[in-house]
């Protein structure tokens, strides 16, 4: 199909940004929170999260500045350790003032507030007594999310269950900090919180009678390297274990049948209780949040024993797996300066794919581009590569929304600088530059960049000037 006119985006589009506590917060150990697994993931180089931005103790100034941007949607999460800081039993009041502060802010602002639950910050306690392969978790995260439904639900309509968990458990290092699960110990917790994510669902249907609930997987369209017939199956199969097994389980109920072959060949097939799967296919997402980044391209095995890359992965970079896929390059498309390709019209695929399996509103979760941007001695930053990356992703979004996907919204990941995954400040999102470097922590002040304006002038103009 060729639009030669797309279609505009509908008024209400949540033009959005996004965060995430532990990657923002900062008073990581203090104002009553306690200690998360990324408290203890601090590499020796790296800024850890005990200031981040310190948006703790910059929340109006932050939420005047999304104002002033005129966001409709502001994505962050809650840090589950600052409202329950053993991860279950008391609670600290501080922390549950703290995002009630946050929230009121954004509904006097008109923004509207999308909450995740859980993202990446598995409390410290509840780590120590088996995580997520300690089914006592779910009924830890089954609390929490109560609580929170509770406290905030007749201000928060959107929710968001778990960001990433297909990342958690294909890049589990960050995630597991001083132990190496098993792959089948992985697809245990993957189980684990499959089952949490479908209680939180369905205590949002219950708490919040306007409550609008989802998942939040990074999800990517996977491209065979060539047409090879061998090789658009090792596609199809990676596709199936990366993407549709989280997703195929969140709305529908079922384990993906590809998925399912391949846990059950490697055996990683876990261990079910009576009921589990009854509970799974009760709950009922209302939208489905999407992290994209870009594609990824494989072909198919050789299991000649170089199939896994000698090479680190993350959640973008695959490695490929012995005799189920082997992680190939796309040579058409450009990389950022940390590597990650970049495939705006991979996000129209990968949008078209997900509309037409699940026929859910989407909403882009993340987004963006992690760049080294420099703040000048006038006081400026210019991104305007930001400006290019977002500007391409908006119109494959556009061209998505014109081919028939129910898109609502767009939230850019990420507001403002935070603490990446896995190169601290070096590598930076935000429309709002912090200013702080790894470990100098500096002034913390907040300064446009170039991009700020730029999206001020998309949203003012739902897109039609971009
Ligand atoms: C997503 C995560 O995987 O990618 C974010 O949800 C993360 O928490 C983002 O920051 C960008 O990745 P990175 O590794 O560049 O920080």
């Amino acid at each position: 199909m060729f639009h030669t006119t797309p279609k505009p985006f509908p008024n209400d589009f949540l033009w959005g940004a996004s965060t995430s506590a532990y990657q923002v917060e900062g008073a990581s150990e203090s104002h009553g929170k306690g200690p998360s697994i990324q408290d203890l993931h601090h590499p020796a180089d790296l800024s850890d999260f005990s200031v981040a931005s310190d948006h703790y103790h910059h929340v109006e100034e932050d939420v005047a500045l999304m104002k002033e941007l005129g966001l409709k949607a502001y994505r962050f999460s809650i840090s589950w350790s600052r409202i329950f800081p053993k991860g279950k039993g008391e609670i600290n009041p501080e922390g549950v003032a703290f995002y009630h502060t946050l929230i009121d802010r954004l509904v006097a602002s008109g923004i509207e507030p999308v909450v995740t639950l859980y993202h990446f910050d598995l409390p410290l306690a509840l780590y120590e007594n088996g995580g997520w392969s300690n089914r006592e978790t779910i009924d830890a995260f089954a609390q929490y999310a109560k609580t929170l439904f509770q406290e905030y639900g007749d201000k928060v309509k959107y929710w968001l269950t778990i960001n990433e968990q297909n990342v958690m458990i294909n890049h589990p290092a960050a995630m597991n900090p001083g132990k190496t699960p098993t792959n089948k110990e992985l697809y245990q917790q993957n189980h684990h919180m499959l089952l949490a994510g479908a209680i939180a669902t369905n205590l949002c249907h219950e708490l919040v009678p306007e409550g609008k609930i989802g998942p939040a997987p990074n999800i990517i369209a996977v491209y065979p390297k060539t047409c090879k017939p061998e090789d658009v199956v090792a596609a199809d199969n990676w596709e199936a274990i990366r993407n549709w097994l989280y997703l195929d389980v969140a709305v529908k109920g079922v384990y993906n049948p590809i998925a399912w072959a391949y846990m059950e060949e490697k055996e990683l097939v876990p261990r079910m209780e009576a009921g589990d799967m009854d509970l799974l296919a009760s709950a009922k997402p209302d939208f489905l949040g999407v992290n994209y980044y870009a594609t990824a391209t494989v072909s198919a095995a050789k299991n000649d024993g170089h199939d896994r890359a000698p090479r680190n992965g993350d959640q973008q970079t695959m490695v490929g797996e012995e005799g189920v896929y082997r992680a190939e390059t796309n040579d058409l498309l450009e990389t950022t300066e940390f590597g990650w390709q970049i495939d705006s019209v991979g996000l129209r695929t990968t949008l078209r794919r997900v509309y037409d399996r699940y026929h859910l509103p989407i909403l882009i979760t993340e987004n963006g581009i992690g760049a080294r941007d420099a703040l000048e001695d006038d006081g400026t930053v210019h991104d305007a590569y930001r400006v290019d990356y977002l500007r391409r992703h908006f119109e494959q979004a556009r061209l998505a929304f014109s081919d028939g996907v129910d898109l609502i919204g767009y939230c850019p990941w990420a507001f403002m600088d935070l603490v990446s995954t896995h190169q601290g400040y070096q590598k930076r999102y935000g429309f709002v530059y912090i200013d702080r470097q790894e470990k100098d922590l500096k002034t913390l002040q907040r300064v446009k960049k170039d991009s700020f304006a730029w999206y001020q002038n998309v949203i003012a103009t739902n897109g039609s000037r971009m």
